[in-house]
């Protein structure tokens, strides 16, 4: 074995430039490449910081070792003289290309099975096997940097909150069960048995119970747990950089985040934001744009068209207006020259999405073709043509559907639509806060009212007199954070009041016992002064992602689960031995059998 006390490296593989020439070297890393060119035979040494190249002279002690004997991912040591390249042999796409390193010494610290994918940028390894050895997966330069960018960007953001007198607290991993809203992972208790933790879904009570104790200004980068169907966006484990404040409006959350955002981006990314981030209400941008994370990088918005369509013969339309259906459009400019094997492309994703398909017609050469046009007399297609602002060459899009039910159908359109016309601009950062959400909303499966968000917003002040008499018609204090379609964040100011919160808690299905058995020591602590608060939790993981323009946050990840919610790397979950399970309380028979 090799005394690493005598391979104390001198430099990184990074390190070393043009100025570094004559100086003696000791460098340590993997073998990228090996390579034979001119009779001369040079390796590419690679750590974290990056890559230099070794000229392995003949003359070089090998410890025992041959050049042959040497393969891609070993880890050697090299002692050596930094040489200047000669003029014509710099790498200029190399940081460390004006110079090479004349190795007067090599030792193999450790060898290396040929790995199961190459270790490059670029990668056609499926994804199992990359997360299996995710080791091997994070050499990748790629990859490697996604977890520097999300280290920049977890530092940069406690720079801020550091900076405006934020402390930084940890609150529990096992905790009360208190529904949030996803299903919680339980962890059985062996001090007392048959009894339950709960793993946090986000720290949401501790950080209001830090408000109540004065800490006034409270953030954690805080791990969540949550047992839910797993998504691109969706892990069981995420990340929120998490906040919370005392005697705050929502103008005071939002500015403080768009402080938050600016610092980020500009440091991490260099580039500038535009601040205050546009605002939308939930009402605004379902209507417009049919979801409550709208993409704002481009138009395609969705005009309700119903009354201009008073006189078409269309029974579909007709049906619709007769029955207090919506009819909502979109004008798709320049689309007219789409094929009807093109537009209705868009149908179908309309009908996966529930909707019963799209109704259509294109501007040409002065008046309708196509689709419904011949149900169109000149008084439909003169008020159409004015609501939507329709010139020649456009597509119109049209479908009718129960309420804003029709907004959502078209909105998913509206991205597929962007795409095929191309007009997502790159490199646009397009925030924006969705306010206003409801407070409450109808469950067909539960049959109840459930919360938007979570059963400790508080209401819009001119809305309370509707709890009882109208609860869909309540708005929240309650705010998203929206980016180019994701939803980033999420937040409210929250209920301090118990009798208001009871209030809330009775509506959503914990009537006054069950909300003292769950929520009790919450409530409490509302009777003992607790201060007017409110804050949000931005998903760390979602905004490393878009940070680093990855699709999926598995990428920026260290170790992320599968859509099975599977380790690969260590093969969890996995059985336990029945005398674990026996000393908690547990038995086999209880739990399935493959
Ligand atoms: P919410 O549940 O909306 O709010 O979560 C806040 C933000 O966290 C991110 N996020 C996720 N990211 C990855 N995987 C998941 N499974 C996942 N779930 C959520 C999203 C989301 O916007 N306690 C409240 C916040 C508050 O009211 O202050 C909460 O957790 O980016």
């Amino acid at each position: 074995m090799i005394d690493m006390r005598d391979w104390k490296r001198t430099h990184t593989c990074g390190a070393l430039r043009g100025m570094d020439a004559g100086s003696g070297v000791v460098l340590v890393g993997w073998l990228h490449r090996l390579r034979t060119h001119g009779g001369v035979n040079f390796a590419d040494l690679r750590d974290r910081y990056g890559m230099t190249q070794v000229v392995l002279r003949d003359e070089a002690e090998m410890h025992g070792r041959s050049v042959t004997g040497l393969r891609g991912e070993f880890v050697l040591g090299i002692r050596g003289r930094v040489s200047a390249r000669p003029d014509g042999m710099v790498n200029p796409k190399m940081a460390t290309g004006e110079i090479e390193v004349l190795a007067d010494e090599v030792v193999v610290l450790n060898e290396s099975e040929v790995p199961p994918f190459v270790i490059e940028d670029e990668t056609n390894a499926n994804e199992d096997l990359r997360l299996k050895y995710r080791y091997l997966d994070l050499r990748r330069t790629p990859m490697k940097n996604n977890i520097v960018l999300r280290h920049r960007v977890a530092q940069a953001a406690r720079e801020v909150l550091n900076g405006e007198d934020f402390l930084e607290v940890e609150t529990p991993t096992l905790v009360k069960q208190t529904p949030e809203g996803a299903r919680d992972f339980l962890v059985p208790s062996r001090l007392q048995p048959g009894k339950f933790y709960a793993l946090p879904q986000s720290p949401q009570l501790y950080k209001q119970l830090l408000m109540i104790s004065g800490l006034d200004r409270y953030y954690q980068l805080a791990r969540c747990l949550r047992d839910e169907d797993l998504r691109a966006d969706r892990q069981p484990e995420h990340t929120q950089i998490d906040i919370e404040m005392s005697f705050v409006t929502e103008d005071d959350v939002f500015a403080l985040c768009e402080r938050l955002m600016s610092h980020l981006f500009r440091t991490v990314l260099d580039r500038d934001l535009e601040v205050p981030f546009r605002r939308l209400t939930y009402a605004e941008a379902m209507s417009r744009y049919g979801s409550d994370k709208p993409d704002l990088r481009f138009g395609l918005e969705i005009v309700e068209v119903g009354d201009c369509l008073q006189t078409s013969g269309l029974k579909i339309f007709q049906d619709a207006l007769s029955s207090g259906n919506t009819i909502c459009a979109i004008r798709v400019p320049g689309a007219a020259g789409w094929s009807r094997k093109e537009i209705e492309a868009f149908g179908s994703i309309m009908e996966e999405a529930g909707g019963r398909g799209v109704l259509w017609t294109k501007a040409e050469a002065g008046g309708f073709t196509g689709g419904v046009a011949k149900h169109l007399d000149e008084s439909c297609r003169d008020s159409l043509r004015e609501r939507l602002g329709i010139g020649d060459t456009d597509l119109v899009l049209l479908a009718a559907d129960k309420g804003s039910r029709v907004n959502v159908l078209l909105g998913v359109l509206r991205r597929p639509l962007a795409e095929k016309l191309g007009i997502i601009p790159e490199g646009v950062d397009a925030f924006a806060w969705v306010t206003e959400f409801p407070l409450f909303e109808w469950s067909e499966e539960e049959d109840k009212w459930e919360s938007t968000h979570h059963m400790f917003c508080m209401p819009r002040c001119e809305d309370l007199d509707y709890l009882d008499s109208d609860p869909g018609r309540v708005r929240g204090q309650v705010y998203d954070l929206v980016y180019n379609g994701i939803e980033l964040g999420s937040g409210s100011i929250r209920c301090h009041l118990r009798s208001l919160q009871e209030k809330i808690m009775k509506r959503v299905g914990f009537p006054a016992e069950l909300a003292e058995e769950r929520f009790g020591f919450l409530l409490k602590a509302f009777e003992h002064g607790a201060p007017p608060h409110g804050g949000i939790a931005l998903g760390l993981d979602r905004l490393v992602m878009v940070m680093a323009c990855r699709e999926t946050i598995r990428d920026v990840i260290a170790f992320p689960k599968t859509t099975t919610g599977g380790s690969l790397v260590d093969g969890c979950p996995s059985r336990v031995p029945a005398r674990e399970l026996e000393e908690l309380g547990l038995t086999q028979s209880e739990l399935k059998k493959d």
